[in-house]
């Protein structure tokens, strides 16, 4: 297997700062000595996911999960460890050279899939580039997309033909598997084939930036599809990927609000003209997961959708799928016969922008976008039908609520009747978006037992810059003491940190650790002391509560050996007539240690 230098790793693990690294895909606040946000591994409403930034780890205090920033990518982007260092050797500019093979075979599939993604959108691009694509030039420059932009999105032209990147591919020797789950070819009777021919190519990437998709919109062909999207692949699933966010978060960020377009040149456009804060979905619905990854970014969305029927349309679904999914969000009237590129294109952004700061919320939208007079009850009863069937579908109560309140208010129709009718919908989904999501783990839960808070306590202990305390640590927190499997693996882990001499560095440990259970228990640990510690003051000296852990364990022990020295004994009773002089005697100096116990810390107590 591959292996990367360790001092490579030390050197990615200095620059690829926690906080920088998470705040890439979370949206983090500072309270205290920690910062917060909404957990990415699992779903929820208030933050319980944390970071400290001093301490290089996180830990969500929801569902458990906890590591440093490498195992923080190796989760999020589910890429083995090797992987996840070079994604951040790559963000941080610290070349990582693999003393293993670089033959691509010898990959690990879904590497290879994001290789091939990568190679096939060079080689798009050099095609757009080369005097082939000289038309798709003069085409994009014709709707007002510069050359720069094109860089920017990596815009790129697939060539007429069948087998280009077949070719280019093959000579690269990638898998039959990689080939295959990468999207970018289709098995025909005579072999595979280039999927994309004749096409103008956008490389849709993940949050991290790589490549994992392509939407190829036709160009020159006769082929009735306008657009021909990947497949979902194990590196693409459509309904969690938002087209141009790797390029736009920081955006979001900034004004703390989102956009979303339809398509792929809408946000081209817009972005070129300065609208920056923008997503667009892939050549699919928005889904609840989408949504859901925007929450993570702002909760102030804006949906602008083309302004024909079918937009408008697909604008009133997608706003109800964000509201399931969390969000509620506001809708831009658009003219009736444009999209955003062609408005942006025409008028300049500010038409545009002034259409978003008018934006109102969904009901309304929905309301002045309905087909049907309000005044004639056929029409009133399946306007509301259709508002409570959605409605109905919303998770949260409150949500509920407020929108039927709102629903009373423009429509005037009473309330309590809306809630009636709302009762008796039955709720359609029989499973929701949310179950089907990645399996929960199960949390590791240590009994708080006074003996595992004890074995707690000293591990966080060992993370103090005290001289004392560590000499004290060394000298007797012994690896018998930690009974607790998972604690005491923790334990062997932390102590041979400390036998280098050197006050381990939690971020360094997590890497260390074999198990997610023994991530998770360090990471609450450390965090749960990191909040303490901040009403406490770091100044409190910490033997008094070393010595006592200590006293307590080593009592434990002490007891565990003289019952089963007991046991040996009742056991010899039974057979001989007199008990074994030797088992007495150690009995009794097992209990002369217990009665002494607290004097072999005499000497780390007081100043
Ligand atoms: P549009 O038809 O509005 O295309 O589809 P567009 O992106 O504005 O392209 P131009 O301006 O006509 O050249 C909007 C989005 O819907 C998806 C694509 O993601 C597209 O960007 N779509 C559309 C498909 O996936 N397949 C299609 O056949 C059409
Ligand atoms: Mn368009």
């Amino acid at each position: 297997m591959a292996r990367i230098p360790e001092e490579t790793i030390n050197r990615i693990r200095d620059a690829a700062d926690i906080l920088d690294v998470v705040s890439g895909y979370v949206q983090l606040k500072r309270r205290g000595r920690n910062w917060f946000g909404l957990c990415p591994f699992h779903q929820e409403k208030t933050p319980s996911f944390s970071i400290n930034q001093q301490k290089q780890i996180f830990h969500c205090f929801g569902c458990g999960r906890g590591g440093n920033a490498i195992t923080f990518v190796m989760e999020l982007e589910k890429l083995e460890f090797v992987e996840a260092v070079q994604r951040l050797g790559e963000r941080y500019g610290i070349p990582v050279e693999l003393s293993g093979t670089t033959d691509p075979r010898r990959k690990a599939t879904v590497q290879q899939v994001l290789d091939l993604c990568e190679l096939a959108a060079d080689s798009y691009r050099k095609n757009l580039q080369g005097s082939a694509g000289a038309g798709v030039r003069a085409y994009l420059e014709q709707r007002g997309i510069t050359g720069s932009t094109q860089a920017l999105f990596k815009i790129g032209y697939a060539l007429p033909g069948w087998d280009h990147l077949l070719k280019a591919a093959g000579a690269r020797k990638f898998s039959h598997e990689a080939l295959n789950q990468s999207g970018l070819f289709i098995a025909g009777d005579k072999g595979p084939y280039d999927r994309f021919r004749s096409r103008i190519m956008f490389p849709i990437t993940n949050i991290a930036g790589r490549v994992v998709a392509f939407g190829g919109r036709v160009f020159e062909s006769d082929d009735p599809a306008k657009y021909v999207n990947s497949p979902e692949t194990p590196v693409y699933r459509k309904g969690e990927v938002l087209y141009g966010l790797s390029l736009t978060r920081d955006h979001v960020r900034e004004t703390e609000t989102a956009i979303i377009v339809e398509g792929y040149l809408d946000l081209i456009q817009l972005y070129q003209a300065g609208i920056k804060n923008i997503v667009a979905v892939s050549g699919t619905a928005l889904t609840e997961r989408h949504a859901r990854e925007l929450r993570k970014l702002t909760g102030n969305v804006f949906l602008a959708y083309d302004g024909d029927d079918a937009g408008v349309r697909a604008a009133v679904r997608g706003g109800y799928t964000l509201l399931r999914g969390g969000l509620s969000p506001r809708v831009v009237n658009l003219p009736p016969d444009l999209d955003p590129d062609d408005w942006v294109r025409k008028e300049g952004p500010e038409p545009f922008l002034k259409a978003v700061a008018d934006a109102g919320p969904l009901l309304e939208f929905h309301l002045s976008h309905f087909q049907g007079d309000l005044k004639e009850t056929g029409d009133m009863r399946r306007f509301l039908d259709e508002i409570l069937q959605e409605l109905v579908q919303v998770p949260d109560p409150l949500v509920r609520e407020l929108h039927l309140k709102k629903v009373a208010d423009l429509t005037g129709v009473d309330e309590r009747r809306l809630h009636e009718t709302l009762q008796r919908i039955p709720r359609v989904r029989v499973r929701s978006e949310e179950d089907e999501a990645q399996p929960r783990k199960d949390r590791v839960i240590i009994e708080p037992t006074r003996s595992n808070k004890a074995q707690l306590a000293l591990i966080s202990l060992a993370f103090h810059e005290d001289d004392r305390l560590l000499n004290l640590l060394l000298d007797h927190a012994r690896e018998e003491l930690f009974t607790h499997p998972v604690l005491k693996n923790i334990w062997r882990v932390v102590v041979t940190a400390l036998q280098q001499e050197t006050i381990p560095e939690p971020g360094g440990i997590m890497d260390k650790l074999s198990s997610d259970d023994e991530r998770q228990v360090l990471s609450q640990a450390l965090m749960s002391e990191g909040l303490s510690a901040d009403e406490a003051g770091q100044a409190g000296d910490v033997m008094p509560l070393a010595i006592d852990c200590l006293t307590l364990l080593h009592r434990d022990a002490l007891q565990r050996q003289i019952d089963q020295r007991r046991q040996d004994l009742r056991r010899a009773e039974q057979q001989a007539s007199q008990p074994p002089a030797d088992i007495v005697a150690e009995v009794a100096a097992l209990q002369r240690r217990l009665a002494d116990l607290g004097e072999q810390f005499n000497k780390y107590r007081g100043g």
